[in-house]
C-alpha cells in the first residue's frame, strides 16, 4: 500500500517536472510505474496513427481554435507476451475530438475512471498518444519528442488534483516559483523576485509566504501556490484537473473563483476536469461528457445541461440536487458496474447499463454526430445516416 502511494507521487512529481519542461515526458520518465512504451508498443502506436483516414488527416485545422484533438488515442498495455507482444491493453483515451476556442473552458465530467486525466495529460503530451491528432496554435503536436515540446511547455500548463504531493517539500514556495521562472528565462534575473511576488499577489498569496515551505500551508493556500506555479510562466491554455476536490466546500469557491478572475485578466483557456457537475456547470462555457474513454456528448453548456441527448449524459445529470424545490427532477438509477476499459463492451459501450439499448447497441457503435450546430452525440437513438 505504501509502496503503490510512493509510486504515485513519483509519478505526480515527475508529471510536474515534465510539465515545467524540466524532465522528459512523463511516458519517459515514470516507465516502470506506467508499464508500457517500449519498441513495439511503438510501433504499433505509429501504425495506428498512420491508419487514420487520410481525409481526416488531410483536412486543415480550424484556425479560430487554440486546441483541436481529433480522433486522440491512448492506450496503455497491460501485458506482454516473452517476445515484448501486447496482450493486453487498456483503451484509457479511444477516439476523442474537440476543439477549444481561446478564452473557453471546456469542462470534462464522467465517472471514475473513465479517462478524464489520461486524456489532459495526452493533451500535454506528458503522455505519448497512441493516435490521433493534437492541434495546438495551428500545429500538430501528437508526434513532437520532448525536446521540440519543450518551448511550448511555458504555454500549455497543468493545475493537478492533489495539493499535497505535487509541490516539492523541500523548497520554498519563492523558490518554486523563481525555478520556473530562471528555467523559461521569463524575466531577466535580476528582476525574478519582484516578478514572483508579482504573481503570488495576483494568486492570493501574500509576501512574507516567500521563505516558507509548502507543509506549512493548507490545502487551499497550497492550490494557490500550485496555480501561481502554472501563471507563472504566462500560459494561454491550462489543464485544471480536479483541482478543487481534494479542497472543503468553502475553500473550493474560493478557489474556483480565483481561477476565473484569473481567466478573465489573461485571457486564459481551460480544460476544466471534475467529478462535480455543478462545479463544471459553474465555470464552463462548454461540456464534454466522456464514457470509457468516448466522448459521448459535447457542446455549449446550456444546450448539454437545458436538453441532455446521451442517456448515460442524462442519468448523470438526473444525480444532481435541483435547488429548486417545485421541480421535480426523477433520478435515473444505473444498474450494473461500470466495465473495464481493458474489455469494453462491443457495441455501444453503455449498452450494458443503458435505460434505452436496443438490439443493435450491444453489436454496432453508435457514430458520434452533430445534431445540431455544436452539439454532438453518440447513441442509436438519433440518425446515424448522414
Ligand atoms: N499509467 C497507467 N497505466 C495503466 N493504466 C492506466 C494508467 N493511467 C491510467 N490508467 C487507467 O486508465 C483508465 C483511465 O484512468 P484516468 O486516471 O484517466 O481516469 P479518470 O477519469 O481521470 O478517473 P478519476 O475520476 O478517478 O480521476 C483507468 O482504468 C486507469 O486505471
Ligand atoms: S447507442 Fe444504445 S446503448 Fe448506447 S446510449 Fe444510445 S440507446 Fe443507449
Ligand atoms: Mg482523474
Amino acid at each position: 500500500m505504501e509502496e503503490k502511494k510512493n509510486n504515485a507521487n513519483a509519478a505526480e512529481e515527475a508529471a510536474n517536472r515534465a510539465a515545467q519542461g524540466e524532465g522528459e515526458t512523463l511516458s519517459e520518465e515514470s516507465e516502470a510505474f506506467a508499464g508500457f512504451d517500449d519498441a513495439a508498443e511503438r510501433a504499433k502506436e505509429q501504425s495506428e496513427r498512420d491508419a487514420l483516414s487520410e481525409r481526416d488527416k488531410a483536412l486543415p485545422p480550424d484556425p479560430d481554435a487554440i486546441l483541436e484533438v481529433r480522433h486522440l488515442k491512448k492506450y496503455f498495455t497491460l501485458k506482454k507476451s516473452l517476445s515484448g507482444k501486447p496482450l493486453s491493453t487498456l483503451k484509457a483515451v479511444d477516439d476523442v475530438s474537440f476543439k477549444i476556442y481561446p478564452g473557453e473552458t471546456l469542462g470534462i465530467v464522467g465517472e471514475s475512471g473513465c479517462g478524464k486525466t489520461t486524456m489532459g495529460r495526452t493533451i500535454l503530451k506528458l503522455y505519448q498518444p497512441t493516435a490521433g491528432q493534437i492541434f495546438f496554435e495551428g500545429a500538430d503536436i501528437a508526434g513532437y519528442k520532448s525536446v521540440q515540446m519543450r518551448p511550448l511547455r511555458t504555454k500549455m500548463q497543468i493545475v493537478f488534483q492533489d495539493p499535497y504531493s505535487s509541490l516539492p517539500p523541500r523548497s520554498t514556495v519563492g523558490g518554486i516559483l523563481a525555478e520556473a521562472v530562471r528555467v523559461h528565462k521569463i524575466v531577466p534575473p535580476a528582476q525574478i523576485k519582484e516578478y514572483v511576488l508579482s504573481v503570488m499577489d495576483k494568486c492570493g498569496l501574500r509576501d512574507y509566504y516567500y521563505e516558507r515551505y509548502p507543509h506549512e500551508f493548507s490545502g487551499g493556500q497550497r492550490q494557490r501556490i500550485c496555480i501561481a506555479r502554472a501563471l507563472i510562466v504566462n500560459p494561454n491554455f491550462v489543464v485544471c484537473d480536479e483541482p478543487v476536490s481534494a479542497l472543503d466546500v468553502s475553500i473550493q469557491a474560493q478557489i474556483i473563483n480565483l481561477l476565473k478572475k484569473l481567466q478573465q485578466e489573461r485571457g486564459l483557456t481551460y480544460l476544466f476536469i471534475s467529478h462535480d457537475l455543478s462545479v463544471v456547470k459553474y465555470i464552463s462555457d462548454k461540456i464534454g461528457v466522456m464514457y470509457l474513454g468516448s466522448m459521448v456528448e459535447y457542446g455549449d453548456k446550456e444546450k448539454i445541461f437545458g436538453n441532455p441527448m446521451h442517456p448515460y449524459t442524462e442519468a448523470l445529470f438526473s444525480a444532481v440536487p435541483n435547488p429548486n424545490p417545485d421541480e421535480k427532477t426523477d433520478r435515473i438509477i444505473l444498474s450494473g458496474d461500470i466495465p473495464s476499459p481493458a474489455d469494453p463492451p462491443m457495441g455501444c459501450k453503455f449498452h450494458t447499463r443503458c435505460p434505452k439499448a436496443m438490439e443493435i447497441c450491444s453489436h454496432i457503435a453508435p457514430a458520434y454526430k452533430e445534431y445540431e450546430k455544436g452539439h454532438f452525440v453518440a447513441c442509436h437513438c438519433y440518425p446515424q445516416e448522414d
